[in-house]
């Protein structure tokens, strides 16, 4: 007698989902991590560019100088998102581009190359969601304080307005800065990314200054008649290891200040939490603060871009030092992960997003989301059959698309997912070693190659959904 196979899958089959109509499906990217032509056209030095020859600061030295040589590119680029239909494309502008050193003469020739980007996009059909700052920020800038200095921030409102006069009869989505979380706690506390700072007094005046930026290029934008303006953070997903445990809440409540509600509250409320500023005060006096900044930074958005990965679990644990990247975070534990997790380590936990997106919602009424990233990295490369199989990509965007849908079934005002990224690329202290893409970017030919996730997103964007 023969024995009957049957399946064991342990995973019950799921079920197709479709999201609104006009839900908005694009792709994300950043100038220094897929530009390249770093020392084209005009282009200014930022502090990247100065970072990445610092050595030991980038895996094996890495730096963007030819990255995915987009900026030569660009049309086969763009020829690729139409081929996978995307409604919109989410990159950003390198500031040095436009002003080589962050104040003072503008160089047309980078406005130039934003303006042929813009109508490749316009012309294949896809709307351009524009980042004024992803991390670029010219080094002549820095020199002065980089975001430490209220410089920067006024400089920022500028620059927002030069872009705005060249693109702005064309694009109707503008983001003022991305991550800023990153780019004061990696920037100017652990140190990890550029500049590469180690200094909390610095690391939270650059907080207010990058917010106060925000919200000077925010008034820019407006009145020059921008149809939306945006803001994108990156919030901590972050929970008690322990909800029953005073301690770990109390554990949360530091790191969802830091993280979250220190960026939350002057944007959406007008006001720094009293206990932020209480925590603040420990490193630094304050004086940065000045009267009507708040009032400035409070400026109304029209919708608020969440970049989400991965959550994280926080434990109290007495004695322990503070984690280089949160000032004041001593006592404090991050849970290891102890699932599954991608080639970050970065754990899978996609209801992480719909509890993150519903609390932005509670908390925050009355925001309109876009999930501005969402991604994972992979290693995965052609295999024999030349075909790039990120099995594992796939099913790290499925399950967030489906937490996105829980979240809009919850009510959540969501409007659209871009994922991260559309092609793999610098990815930052790690170099070329992580790839996000959902195209495959052989970087000593430059020749790009569609892995399967990428047509399974195209699918995904035909039918608005999942299958099953
Ligand atoms: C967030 C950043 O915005 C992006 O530049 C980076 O590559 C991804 N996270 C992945 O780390």
């Amino acid at each position: 007698m023969t024995a009957t196979v049957t399946s064991t899958s342990a995973q019950p089959a799921l079920a197709g989902i479709t999201f609104p109509d006009g839900f908005v499906w694009g792709a994300a990217t950043a100038s220094y991590q897929i530009e390249g032509a770093a020392r084209e056209d005009g282009r200014g030095e930022s502090i990247w560019d100065t970072f990445s020859r610092e050595p030991g600061r980038v895996y094996r030295g890495h730096t963007g100088d030819v990255a995915c040589d987009h900026y030569h590119r660009y049309v086969d680029d763009v020829a690729l998102m139409a081929d996978l239909g995307l409604a919109s494309y989410r990159f950003s502008i390198a500031w040095p581009r436009i002003q080589p050193d962050g104040t003072g003469p503008v160089n047309v020739k980078g406005l130039d190359f934003y303006d042929r980007l813009t109508d490749e996009l316009l012309g294949k059909g896809i709307d351009p969601v524009v980042t004024l700052y992803h991390w670029d920020l010219p080094q002549t800038l820095e020199d002065l304080g980089g975001w430490a200095n209220r410089l920067t921030a006024e400089a920022f409102g500028e620059y927002a307005q030069i872009v705005y006069g060249r693109l702005g009869d064309r694009v109707g989505t503008w983001t003022t800065l991305n991550e800023p979380w990153c780019s004061a706690y990696l920037g100017y506390s652990s140190g990890r990314h550029a500049p590469g700072k180690q200094d909390p007094a610095a690391t939270f005046a650059a907080v207010h200054h990058l917010l106060l930026g925000h919200g000077l290029a925010a008034r820019a934008l407006r009145s020059a008649g921008a149809r939306s303006v945006s803001i994108t953070l990156n919030p901590s997903a972050v929970f008690p290891v322990d909800p029953d445990n005073a301690a770990d809440r109390e554990a949360v409540r530091i790191i969802d200040g830091l993280s979250n509600r220190v960026f939350f509250d002057p944007l959406l409320k007008g006001q720094y939490p009293a206990d932020m500023l209480a925590h603040m005060s420990r490193f630094t006096d304050l004086s940065y603060i000045q009267d009507g900044d708040l009032a400035t930074i409070n400026a109304p958005i029209d919708v608020l871009g969440v970049n989400f990965y991965m959550p994280s679990y926080v434990s109290a644990k007495p004695g322990s030092p503070a984690a280089p990247d949160q000032p004041g975070s001593e006592g404090i534990a991050f849970r290891a992960p102890n699932g599954p997790v991608t080639d970050m380590n970065w754990p899978i936990e996609p209801s992480g997003l719909t509890r993150l997106l519903k609390r932005i919602h509670d908390d925050y009424p009355g925001t309109p989301m876009l999930i501005t990233e969402n991604g994972a990295a992979y290693p995965e490369g052609p295999g024999a059959d030349g075909e790039v199989h990120d099995t594992r990509r796939i099913e790290y965007l499925d399950g967030h698309l489906r937490a996105c849908h829980d979240a809009l079934a919850a009510g959540v005002d969501l409007r659209g997912y871009f994922v991260w990224s559309l092609m793999d690329n610098f990815e930052w202290a790690e170099g070329y070693a992580k790839r996000f893409g959902i195209v495959h970017v052989d970087y000593a030919t430059q020749e790009r190659r569609l892995k399967d996730s990428a047509k399974w997103y195209r699918e995904v964007i035909r039918r608005n959904g999942i299958a099953e």
